[in-house]
């Protein structure tokens, strides 16, 4: 087995050409990367882990364990397949931040996790341009791709992920790929459970202290038609210890509209009708609400419908 792809960015200084190089195994082979010497500065890192812990014993702990009760989840007896064990909450960036309207942080909290996240996006972008080079795009195709008339949306997903009695009948996240366009995630370094799908076997995103997980989502798979996937992925629940995931989504905006980059459509493809939809984001959000836990292909597949009802519709009547 192939090692899990880990990326050292700082490296693009002096060994651009293999360092390049891994970026674009990691996007075809694995839709997963690790980062370290990211730049983003390991003490700011450490307060968010800090404040993100303390929060959740502070404001989450207690409601998370009464959820379970309620609904029965730490007692079940055979396998759960609609709720996961998870304790989240959102907060969003892009196009405006809704941090100040967040209940329960403290204002240290605030404004640490703004900072972060202003560092995020930043190496979100860098990242998008780096794919660009390796896909062969002008720089800024992906930023503009995904721009719609209000610019991305960027927005995080905090999450714990208690200890399970029941590890084996609740997942921590059951199996899904990310709707949207590539995701930055920072995880504990001590409790792991992130789990990717690769050539039929699950395997485990290592932990690695001050490290981002990077992966694409299924956005970028459409732009690229294919050359990059969205890979499946899931969070086993621990019986010990809680797992941290601040998992922060660079996104369309709502309105863009997303189709495959004319230049990565091979002829091939448009021959064999293998090319990907064309959709507004918000569309799919739509349908990925209600079927974020399925498989991607039926969604795609449902765009592609109503491309084609589309395009027939817009032909010319025959006449004879
Ligand atoms: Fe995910």
């Amino acid at each position: 087995m192939e090692n899990f792809p880990v990326i050292s960015l700082n490296k693009l200084n002096g060994e651009r050409k293999a360092t390049m190089e891994k970026i674009k195994d990691a996007c075809e082979n694995w839709g997963f990367f690790e980062l370290v010497n990211h730049g983003i500065p390991h003490d700011l890192m450490d307060t968010v882990e800090r404040l993100t812990k303390e929060h959740y014993r502070k404001c989450m702990e207690q409601r998370f364990k009464e959820l379970m009760t309620t609904k029965g989840l730490d007692s079940v007896q055979t396998e759960v397949k609609d709720m996961d064990w998870e304790s989240t909450f959102h907060l969003r960036h892009l196009p405006e931040s809704n941090i100040s309207q967040i209940p329960d942080l403290t204002d240290e909290y605030r404004v640490v996790m703004k900072e972060f996240a202003q560092r995020l996006e930043k190496l979100a972008e860098e990242l998008l341009d780096l794919l660009c080079e390796n896909l062969g795009l002008e720089k800024g195709y992906l930023k503009k791709a995904f721009h719609g008339s209000r610019g991305p949306t960027f927005g995080t997903k905090v999450a714990n992920y208690p200890p399970c009695p029941k590890p084996e009948l609740v997942k921590g996240l059951r199996a899904h790929t990310d709707a949207g366009g590539i995701i930055l995630l920072f995880q504990d370094d001590k409790v792991s459970g992130l789990q990717l799908l690769k050539d039929g076997h699950w395997i485990d995103v290592p932990p690695m202290r001050h490290s981002i997980v990077v992966n694409l989502g299924d956005q970028l798979e459409v732009i690229t038609n294919g050359k990059y996937k969205s890979v499946e992925h899931r969070v086993i629940a621990q019986t010990d210890g809680t797992r941290m995931s601040i998992a922060s989504f660079f996104n369309p905006g709502s309105d863009a509209v997303i189709y495959p980059a004319p230049t990565l459509v091979e002829r091939e493809a448009e021959e064999k009708k293998q090319v990907y939809p064309k959709f507004v984001f918000e569309d799919y959000m739509n349908l990925y609400a209600k079927l974020k836990f399925q498989a991607k292909e039926p969604r795609f597949d449902a765009f592609k419908a109503v491309n084609s009802t589309a395009t027939t519709t817009m032909l010319p009547t025959a006449t004879a």
